[in-house]
């Protein structure tokens, strides 16, 4: 009988037959090629347990040492939601004058992105990832995580991922700076604000920039 080390458990592993497997890859690869980044949502409501799910799968992310250092506040509340665009708007209209260099603002262009910011009131429901720089374990004591950035990052790709895969969008916002996040939520000391990402339906005539991805042979290197 097959036995394992104390603190251990056996794999379960599912492996596929060469064909299921090439069709699995691929059916997942042109799923992820539909999602695109959406601006203009619909206010329609979404069911809680949607989003309830989408972090669960986002939490599935590998992270430094299993310390799961994310914590993902969901804002629904309208006066809140407010509060945020407001703020958020106060500091993107800096970026927008001032604070960006020009070629950022040219590279900016195509995407038509202003200062205003109407998806962070308009989508029923606004995810904002905190990164914990680090844990305060039952004493108050401080705990040490590892590999934030790379943790919070793999989380919110995989977050990102479920809802396109539930059949909504998102829009993966950075208002730069973000700590009046953290003021405005009533975070802690060690949650610092990663992601702003509202979720919803993309408004009925929701356009997005046309934009092409990397071939193959542009973002890999094969060592054969
Ligand atoms: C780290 C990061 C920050 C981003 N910040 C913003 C943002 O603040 N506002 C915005 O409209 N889009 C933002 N985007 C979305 C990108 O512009 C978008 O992902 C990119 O143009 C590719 O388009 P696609 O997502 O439709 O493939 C951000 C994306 C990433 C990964």
């Amino acid at each position: 009988m097959a036995h394992t080390k104390d603190g251990f458990q056996l794999l379960e592993h599912k492996e596929y037959p060469q064909e299921e497997m090439l069709e699995r890859a691929k059916r997942l690869f042109l799923q992820a090629n539909e999602r695109r980044t959406v601006r203009e949502f619909s206010d329609r409501t979404v069911a809680k347990e949607v989003i309830e799910l989408v972090l669960k799968t986002a939490s599935t992310a590998p992270s430094g040492a299993n310390k799961q250092p994310w914590n993902f506040c969901v804002v629904t509340n309208p006066d809140i939601k407010a509060i945020i665009r407001e703020a958020a708007e106060k500091e993107e209209y800096e970026n927008y004058h001032g604070r960006m260099s020009e070629d950022w603002l040219d590279d900016l262009k195509k995407f038509g992105t202003d200062w205003h910011k109407p998806f962070i009131t308009t989508a029923p429901y606004i995810i904002v990832a905190f990164k914990k720089t680090y844990d305060l374990n039952a004493a108050g004591e401080k705990e040490k995580n590892y590999y934030v950035n790379e943790s919070v990052g793999l989380a919110c790709g995989m977050l990102i991922n479920a809802i396109h895969h539930a059949g909504l969008v998102t829009v993966t916002h950075t208002p730069s700076p973000m700590n009046f996040l953290q003021k405005v939520l009533e975070r802690p000391e060690n949650e610092k604000a990663f992601l702003l990402l509202p979720v919803g339906y993309p408004a009925e005539d929701a356009a997005v920039p046309v934009i092409s991805r990397k071939e193959l042979e542009d973002m890999s290197v094969w060592y054969e």
